[in-house]
């Protein structure tokens, strides 16, 4: 039985991670910072910790004298460790890629066997980005290190698309472009199946996304069908968008790499190969269940 570290084991991916490695019979140690998240769901229907791991280790990777023992005795670390959203004291590169560099130092030092991180799909076309930056120069590192690695590059995560239909009850939906941009979002469970298939694969890097490929517009029509409630759609056209984006990059420079990130995605189409059997549909149906 193989044993595995898990960091960013609450969080939406993470969370689903430790899941299918224990239906799959491994080991898990989940690296968890805030030990008060474990035994609560996390967002959008991921499941709770709560007697899911075989142990749990309570540590701050960004602060790498409280991870010391992390990963003694495991043969693989997978990492989801990421900052999707600012927390306005940390930096892209304090955690992308410090904290995962804290746990790769550590991984080699042990000898683990085999380093699973998850980065971003089409990374390639999205430099511009200080989050994206950050990950692929984590991935750099990794990929010029003596271990084993695995890069899971997927598409956004339904965790992301679920406030659409939150928009849609509330009424109003602000939309970048045309929609006219095409993706395909994966749910967590789906993601999980492809990141642990790649323990034991041989592949070093792996693109996903789901089994549905929609338009922006199309994705903002189902959610408003869901709830039954058509939202006002404000459209920004690009050259709006771009000027807010860099006014705001003069008060707040964490708003402006989210807002950034947002005018970027909605210039390119992201299809990623399909995997997973979740649709949109039912995911939204179950969205709409939450309190708003
Ligand atoms: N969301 C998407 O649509 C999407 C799409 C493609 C790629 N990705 C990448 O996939 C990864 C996981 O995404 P996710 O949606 O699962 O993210 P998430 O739900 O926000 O989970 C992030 C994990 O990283 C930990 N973390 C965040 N900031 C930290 C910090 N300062 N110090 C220590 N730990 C910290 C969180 O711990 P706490 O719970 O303690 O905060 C959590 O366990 C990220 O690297 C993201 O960039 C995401």
């Amino acid at each position: 039985m193989k044993k595995v570290l898990v960091a960013g084991s609450t969080g939406y991916l993470g969370r689903y991670v430790v899941q299918e490695l224990k239906n799959r019979g491994y080991w898990v140690r989940a690296l968890v910072r805030n030990p008060e998240k474990i035994n609560k769901p996390g967002p959008y229907f991921a499941p709770s910790l709560e007697h899911l791991a075989d142990e749990y280790f309570i540590g701050d990777a960004t602060k790498p004298e409280t991870i010391a023992a992390a990963c003694d005795g495991v043969e693989v670390v997978f990492s989801s460790l990421g900052m999707i959203k600012p927390d306005f004291v940390h930096s892209n590169f304090d955690v992308d890629y410090q904290a995962n560099m804290n746990l790769l130092n550590l991984a080699l030092k042990v000898k683990v066997s085999k380093f699973i991180y998850v980065s971003v799909f089409d990374a390639h076309r999205m430099m511009n980005i200080p989050n994206i930056q950050a990950h692929e120069k984590f991935v750099r590192e990794l990929k010029a290190s003596k271990i084993e690695s695995t890069i899971i590059r997927p598409t956004g995560y339904y965790s992301e698309i679920g406030q659409f239909v939150a928009r849609a009850l509330r009424g109003f939906t602000l939309m970048v472009g045309d929609g006219y941009q095409r993706s395909n979002p994966i749910h967590g469970a789906d993601l999980a199946k492809v990141c642990v298939d790649a323990i034991e694969g041989t592949a070093k890097e792996v693109e996903a996304g789901g089994p549905e490929v929609f338009t922006y517009c199309e994705m903002v029509d189902l959610a408003a069908e869901i709830a039954q409630n058509p939202p006002f759609v404000l459209s920004l056209p690009f050259w709006l968008a771009d000027g807010l984006v860099a006014v705001t990059g003069i008060f707040n420079r964490d708003v402006h790499d989210v807002a950034l990130f947002a005018t970027t995605v909605s210039r390119i189409d992201t299809i990623a190969p399909l995997y997973g059997t979740h649709r949109l549909r039912d995911f939204f149906m179950q969205c709409k269940t939450l309190p708003h």
